[in-house]
């Protein structure tokens, strides 16, 4: 079993912050795009076809003519044997939907929707150099639930300057979002963002104020019936991301297009190139990892998410490690048998328990 990662790389403008593989371009670039990704499903010969979640991202997927998003789903559909139930999700940013376009991506099967609502502070919105507005990513909501679609998330951005996350929160899920994934600003190398910050520190919160904003919203929804199922996503009872769930299951992914990334769930990483003019001369990087990595990987991976990992998969010899014993029994991590996961209330400063289990 496998799962689909699609990138489609174009947007309707570069946001200031953004360091993704994204650009504008213009329609007979993106149509010579669609070609080659088309072809490069068709030729992609793997051996195991049977697909569970497919995921359009981008870039921004609905700042192209819906046509292209649809006969690529049926390239896949053509290739390969999707499930009947298989989870199949596009990433819109709220200023390029329309309801025809929704009409469409519904029509062809996809079941999930994400928005890159990022705030709902229109001078947040602003600075951020996005296109929309409240009204109109309140608006994308509502159409995509007219449409048909149940299950819709929204992305927030945490730690701009103004703004109120829960507010925002309580705001999206009142129109009917079911998922919502909160990602801390990130300074990125390169963007216009991080000039900005070199000149005026003051335009993002600090790290303590944007962990409060974070906790904040973790309380919220976990009172409004939200599972913090990964430390940034947070899902209505049974919306929780199939896709994302496999990636941190470890599972097998194939991506498509520029810069897609893949993996074949035992040892093996490999990545189109995120040059345009590379990615067509079908340059790949490979990575085989070592035992010790692969371990790493999933003790990350489990201790990022609900899921944990199981002492019996990894070659580390916790056992007899002392901070993993200490933090059993300061309830950092809570240990059900041979299944370790990590406290929640500890979520925010995973990254450094990680780094001290493993070193
Ligand atoms: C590919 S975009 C989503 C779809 C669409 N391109 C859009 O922006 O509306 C993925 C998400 O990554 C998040 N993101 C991108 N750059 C970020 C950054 N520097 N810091 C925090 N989140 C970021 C945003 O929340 C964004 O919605
Ligand atoms: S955040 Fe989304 S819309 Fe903005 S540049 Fe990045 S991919 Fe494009």
């Amino acid at each position: 079993m496998i799962r689909i990662y699609v990138h489609i790389p174009f947007c309707d403008s570069k946001c200031i912050y953004c360091a993704f593989a994204s650009f504008v371009a213009e329609n007979g670039v993106k149509n010579q795009y669609f070609d080659f990704l088309n072809n490069e499903i068709i030729n992609s010969n793997l051996d195991d076809k049977v697909v569970s979640s497919i995921y359009f991202g981008g870039g921004t997927p609905s700042s192209v003519e819906p046509k292209q998003i649809v006969r690529t789903l049926e390239t896949i559909k053509n290739n390969f044997h999707v499930l009947s139930d298989a989870e199949i999700t596009i990433e819109c940013n709220p200023c390029s939907t329309s309801q025809e376009k929704l009409f469409s991506y519904y029509n062809a099967g996809f079941n999930r929707i994400s928005f890159g609502v990022q705030s709902l502070n229109n001078s947040m919105l602003k600075f951020l150099s996005r296109r929309h507005d409240k009204r109109v990513a309140l608006q994308a909501v509502k159409l995509a639930k007219k449409v048909g679609f149940e299950n819709i998330s929204a992305d927030l951005i945490l730690g701009l300057k103004k703004g109120n996350v829960v507010r925002d929160a309580r705001a999206l899920i009142n129109v009917g979002v079911k998922h919502i994934s909160a990602y801390m600003l990130q300074v990125e190398e390169g963007t216009q963002l991080k000039a900005l910050v070199l000149d005026h520190s003051d335009v993002i919160k600090n790290d303590d104020q944007a962990v409060k904003d974070y906790n904040r919203l973790c309380n919220f929804l976990d009172n409004h019936g939200f599972e913090r199922y990964e430390i940034s996503n947070f899902a209505f009872n049974g919306f929780q991301s199939e896709h994302n769930l496999g990636y941190w299951r470890g599972e097998k992914y194939i991506g498509f297009g520029l810069s897609a990334h893949s993996f074949d769930g035992k040892n093996k990483r490999w990545a189109n190139s995120s040059n345009l003019g590379d990615y067509y001369k079908r340059k790949i990087v490979q990575e085989v990892l070592s035992k010790e990595e692969i371990d790493e990987e999933k003790i990350m991976l489990g201790l990022r998410c609900y899921l944990g990992f199981n002492l019996k998969d990894v070659s580390f010899d916790l056992e007899n490690n002392k901070n993993f014993q200490q933090m059993i029994k300061d309830k950092i991590l809570f240990r059900e048998e041979d299944q370790v996961r990590l406290n929640p209330k500890y979520y925010e400063i995973s990254n450094s328990i990680i780094l001290k289990l493993l070193s």
